[in-house]
């Protein structure tokens, strides 16, 4: 049997680095040209957080999205930082960004490292806890509320839980600045959604990993990404636009019927590929990749925040997203606003 589930995103938010840098700054640390960047990836500029942390860039993107989502902090039950660039090993950065954002005690503070997937599997983990875990939900609320002695206030907040879900991403400090197919993909940034548990919002997600850790992968002590960018390619052209397929057959949805796909931005060409495979047209797949470059977990939520802030997006709309990278990860997942 089909489970039923559904997920409201209520508000969007999202920060950059502190530091634009473009393909012609490029040409100064490495052998390459805004030419070949611009035609191999569809990438102009991206932006480095070159005095910010991890941290801050999740916490501003937060800030804004509860903003938007009029979201009580105390309403926040569960806060995922989805990253493969903590600022330390531990503590995670969830907990950091739930003391800055000022969330309550019992607020669930989880660090999810999906690689360039993790911005879905993050939603998919809220979902899940939103709906199957309504005690807890409903436990954290009423204890702030409790302190307060306000039963109704209690009462009132049980109903209305949320989850923060962020992809936030420092990437530049592991890059590789003589390796030239690598280093000029890359960029800083975050994007967080505020979401809460609404079963007349449709949400559906597929998420997978096909073990390999030679194609893509960054180690702890000597923490440089190196990565086998034609294999990671041939994955990521195969195994999307079939997932989505798998995901929109399930959910008996055709890909006329999505309004936009929102691809991880690694690559323009990339993306065409998957839009070609699913035979639709340019204007149903949002890019930002020519400004932002690839933000790795921060990538589809930063897409999908610019695509508020445009206007494009509308209620009752639905929406596939997809990310892929590291693991190797991918994870889709369709959505109705
Ligand atoms: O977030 C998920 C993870 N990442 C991805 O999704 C990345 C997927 N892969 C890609 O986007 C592409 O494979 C790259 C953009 C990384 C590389 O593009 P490519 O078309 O696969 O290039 P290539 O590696 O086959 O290299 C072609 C040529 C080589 O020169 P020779 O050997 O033909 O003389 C490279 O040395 O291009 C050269 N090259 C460059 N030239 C100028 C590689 N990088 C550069 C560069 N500037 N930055």
């Amino acid at each position: 049997m089909k489970r039923i589930s559904g997920l409201k995103f209520c508000g969007f938010g999202r920060a950059t680095g502190d530091l634009a840098v473009t393909n012609e700054d490029m040409e100064h640390f490495v052998d390459t040209s805004d030419e070949w960047i611009q035609s191999r990836t569809g990438i102009h500029s991206r932006y480095y957080a070159h005095s910010r942390s991890n941290a801050e860039m999740a916490v501003e993107a937060a800030e804004k999205a509860m903003r938007e989502a009029a979201a009580d902090k105390r309403q926040i039950v569960y806060l995922i930082v989805c990253s493969f660039t903590p600022d330390c090993a531990t503590p995670p950065v969830a907990c950091e960004v739930a003391g800055r954002l000022g969330l309550a005690e019992n607020v669930m503070a989880i660090d999810l490292n999906g690689a360039c997937s993790g911005f879905i599997y993050g939603c998919t983990v809220a979902e899940s806890l939103l709906q199957a875990n309504p005690i807890k939900s409903c436990a954290s609320v009423c204890q702030t509320a409790a302190a307060d002695g306000n039963i109704q206030k209690r009462l009132e907040g049980a109903k209305e839980s949320y989850a923060l879900v962020i992809g936030s991403e420092k990437i530049s400090p592991l890059l590789d600045m003589e390796d030239r197919s690598t280093c000029i993909l890359f960029g800083d940034g975050a994007g967080a959604v505020v979401v809460k548990y609404d079963e007349n919002k449709r949400f559906q997600a597929l998420c997978g990993c096909i073990p390999n850790q030679e194609i893509l992968y960054c180690a702890r002590f000597t923490p440089v990404i190196r990565m086998q960018g034609q294999e990671v390619y041939r994955f990521a052209v195969s195994k999307v636009p079939a997932a989505i397929c798998d995901l929109l057959e399930f959910s008996e949805i055709s890909a006329d019927e999505v309004d936009y796909f929102v691809c991880h931005q690694a690559n323009l060409r990339i993306i065409d590929q998957i839009r070609i495979k699913l035979r639709q047209p340019e204007a149903k797949f949002f890019r930002n990749i020519y400004e932002f470059g690839n933000t790795s977990a921060a990538s589809v939520a930063i897409a999908l925040c610019q695509m508020n802030e445009e206007g494009l997006l509308r209620e009752g709309m639905r929406l596939v997203c997809a990310g892929f990278g590291a693991g190797l990860t991918y994870g889709v997942m369709l959505l109705t606003l």
